[in-house]
């Protein structure tokens, strides 16, 4: 038996943003990150909507990329002093997984997160607040999922809180919020959402639930990421790569990642380099590696037009060109001597990753350190 968990509203398609004025309430905190909502009109557009609802409203700004824990404590300090009911988390995934955090805090201030993180479970939440997440990236799902990445920077780690409380009440998905997105970011997150689904579609745990929603997302994703990449206007692609995200995020949320997502989240945490970029990176020879354990690749590489793994693997590779990112770690600027300095301590902590753990294929250290080496360099993995 299982149980497969969203939220409980979701409103897509062009000009769905519109919906937010069905939302029930009188103060929401918007959370956001740079300024891009700003310069694309998002956030005055969602303001109008509010104001339009009689709900009255304060803005939290400057959540940076991978949020830290102290934007999350300065936030939450924010929302204490402005008591919203609603708080929508508005951007990209940094800024909404920040706002799921200072929810956290929001409802429970002597919360530790790093302990909320290793226990797996975060307490009931919505005594305060509900939750909303308008994404302005198609890639990490995170309207979608239990899940809110904050990152230690005096450690240099990343650390996923993960529990079905931090699933948002309403999504939404819009389309027209996409086609400011620089082409990298288009990229990266496009990227990303594709690692959700190949990743979600072979979990230990998959089910058929999930195997559907997985295998049309990355369908809809080798067909659209290039058109977006290329034509950003294209808003067809944008609503269609923003729907596909959406559904990948169900997928994973509901039966996990893999060790893309565990390796990924080192060299994200010491380097820097983008979530989807890593992802990338990672993804061929991953699909290798693990296709020794399982043969669903086979049906993915099917639903693209062709036969084995291998195949899918020179997909992935030929997808990933076809949108300028990097085909290796070395590629992304990381020097040798910093890679060797930090690969022991990388590779340990990818095997103690929770997406570790419904990898099709187990691993010992060795293994997982030929996976970081390979793509380091940049090599096809024949292990
Ligand atoms: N919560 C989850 O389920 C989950 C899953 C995977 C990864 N993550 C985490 O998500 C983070 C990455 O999120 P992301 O990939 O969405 O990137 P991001 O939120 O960090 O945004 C990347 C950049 O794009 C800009 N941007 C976003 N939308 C834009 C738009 N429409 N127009 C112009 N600029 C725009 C942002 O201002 C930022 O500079 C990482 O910390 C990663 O670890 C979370
Ligand atoms: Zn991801």
């Amino acid at each position: 038996m299982t149980k497969f968990i969203v939220p409980k509203e979701i409103y897509h398609g062009v000009g769905s943003l519109e919906n937010l004025k069905e939302l029930k309430g009188k103060k929401a905190v918007i959370v956001i990150g740079g300024n891009s909502v700003k310069r694309n009109g998002v956030l005055e557009q969602v303001q109008n909507i509010l104001t339009s609802g009689k709900i009255e409203f304060a803005v939290f700004g400057g959540v940076e990329a991978d949020p830290s824990i102290d934007t999350v404590i300065k936030g939450a300090e924010f929302f204490t002093q402005e008591q919203p009911d609603i708080i929508i988390g508005l951007g990209g995934c940094s800024a909404i997984d920040a706002a799921k955090a200072m929810w956290v805090y929001y409802e429970y201030p002597d919360s530790k997160l790093e302990e909320l993180a290793q226990a797996f479970s975060v307490p009931s939440l919505r005594n305060k607040a509900m939750f909303v997440a308008i994404p302005s990236t198609s890639g990490t799902g995170t309207e979608i999922t239990g899940l809110a990445v904050i990152t230690d920077k005096q450690k240099n780690v990343k650390f996923p809180i993960v529990s079905h409380e931090l699933t948002p009440d309403v999504a939404i998905i819009d389309g027209n919020l996409c086609t400011s997105m620089p082409k990298s970011v288009t990229a990266n997150t496009g990227l990303d959402a594709l690692s959700h689904a190949v990743e979600a579609y072979v979990s230990n745990i998959a089910d058929v639930y999930n195997d559907a929603l997985a295998k049309s997302a990355l369908e809809i994703i080798f067909e659209n990421l290039p058109k977006a990449y290329n034509n950003p206007k294209d808003i067809n692609a944008r609503q269609l790569m923003h729907d596909a995200s959406c559904m990948a995020g169900m997928a994973f949320t509901n039966v996990w990642l893999g060790i893309v997502h565990s390796i990924s989240h080192q060299v994200g945490g010491v380097f820097g380099v983008p979530h989807g970029c890593a992802n990338a990176i990672l993804m061929p020879n991953v699909v290798r590696f693990n296709s020794k354990a399982t043969n669903k690749y086979e049906d993915l590489a099917k639903s693209l037009g062709k036969e084995s793994s291998e195949d899918l693997a020179l997909k992935l590779e030929d997808l990933r060109s076809q949108v300028g990112v990097a085909s290796s770690f070395s590629e992304t600027g990381i020097s040798l001597k910093d890679w060797e300095e930090n690969l022991d301590t990388m590779v340990q902590n990818a095997l103690n990753d929770p997406c570790t753990l419904f990898n099709p294929r187990k691993l010992n250290f060795d293994d997982m350190k030929a996976v970081f080496q390979a793509c380091y360099s940049g090599e096809i993995l024949s292990l």
